[in-house]
């Protein structure tokens, strides 16, 4: 149910849940100061407890009602990348944040969403804390009609369209002395290199024992159909997922994510099409995993990879 600004601002205030837009993927919004609606959260999405929430916020000098230290460079961060698709971890006082939202860590992540809708509705509530919006698990929603395919049709849904991104934020996080890339998202390593003066190193890997963000501990971004990316196991699909102005067999269906030469028009696509292939009832789909592995395309293939592991 599409609702608008007002309605979002007066139901957020009420306790209530809605769907915002943002500019990486669409989030279930929760008022930070109202923790029976950020339950709510966890059991609408189903989402392990021990799985911390970003908090949104509309400026940066509302971060110094929770923390108290910033690391070298956080200032030089915030005013590249906010607002837009970078999250923060830092340190907070503990008392200023419900224990719920930050997995009883001693930190939280911070975010400023480059959506306007989304800064106005802000603006009024105060701060937000918004996982994506998708069932736990799913591929995240980069427009309203996914968060009715996960929570219904009457679920409140803010319209902003296709989100412009279509890939989480990237989270950082400040560790023994240096920036380390705790999530991938829409924002490459190497777009933060010239305000750090070095390339912040991934922390991502699953070879970790502990990964810094524990959401990479859980299944994620998979779509019901089998993802297939090995070479040789194309013969087993009936669907591929594949660049425009490729040559595929003709008696596969071909959903094109889009051109090689535009990574930003791939990342806008791939949600919407991990979840069109449950739509159209899919079992089998093929990957076509040659693709440049720099920049962007690291987060996608991260995110195929992880999509196909379940
Ligand atoms: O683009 C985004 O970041 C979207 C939009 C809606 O803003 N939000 C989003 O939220 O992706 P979610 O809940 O799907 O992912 C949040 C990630 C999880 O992997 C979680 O573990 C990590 O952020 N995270 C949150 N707080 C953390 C903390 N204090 N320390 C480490 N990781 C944290
Ligand atoms: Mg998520």
């Amino acid at each position: 149910m599409k609702i608008d600004v007002h309605q979002a601002i007066f139901s957020l205030m009420q306790s209530q849940v809605v769907g915002l837009p943002t500019e990486t993927v669409y989030g279930l919004a929760a008022c930070l100061n109202k923790p029976c609606a950020i339950e709510k959260i966890f059991k609408l999405k189903n989402r392990p407890l021990a799985n911390p929430l970003i908090v949104h916020l509309a400026h940066q000098r509302e971060l110094t009602d929770y923390v108290t230290e910033f690391p070298p460079k956080f200032h030089e961060l915030a005013e590249t990348f906010w607002p837009g698709p970078l999250t923060i971890i830092l340190s907070v006082r503990e008392k200023t944040i419900h224990p719920l939202v930050r997995a009883g860590l001693s930190t939280a992540g911070f975010r400023i969403p480059n959506q306007p809708l989304t800064l106005q509705v802000i603006k009024e509530t105060g701060p937000l804390v918004m996982p994506s919006a998708n069932l736990s698990g799913r591929p995240s929603s980069t427009n309203p009609e996914h968060l009715e395919e996960d929570f219904g049709n009457d679920f409140p849904v803010l319209d902003g369209g296709k989100c412009t991104r279509g890939l989480e934020s990237t989270i950082l996080c400040h560790r023994e002395s240096a920036w380390v890339v705790a999530r991938m998202g829409a924002l490459a390593a190497e777009d933060f290199e010239q305000v750090l003066g070095y390339l912040p190193q991934n922390m991502t890997g699953k070879t970790e024992a502990r990964p810094i963000c524990p959401g990479q501990l859980f299944r994620h971004y998979a779509p019901r159909a089998h993802l297939l990316l090995g070479r040789d196991q194309m013969s087993m699909a009936t669907h591929i997922l594949g660049f425009k102005g490729r040559k595929y067999p003709e008696n596969k269906r071909v959903f094109y994510l889009g051109s090689l030469e535009e990574v930003l028009e791939v990342a806008g696509n791939l949600y919407f099409l991990l979840r069109k292939l449950d739509e159209e009832d899919v079992s089998y789909a093929w990957i076509d995993m040659n693709f440049p592995k720099e920049g962007l395309w690291k987060t996608i293939e991260e995110r195929l990879k992880r999509a196909a592991s379940f």
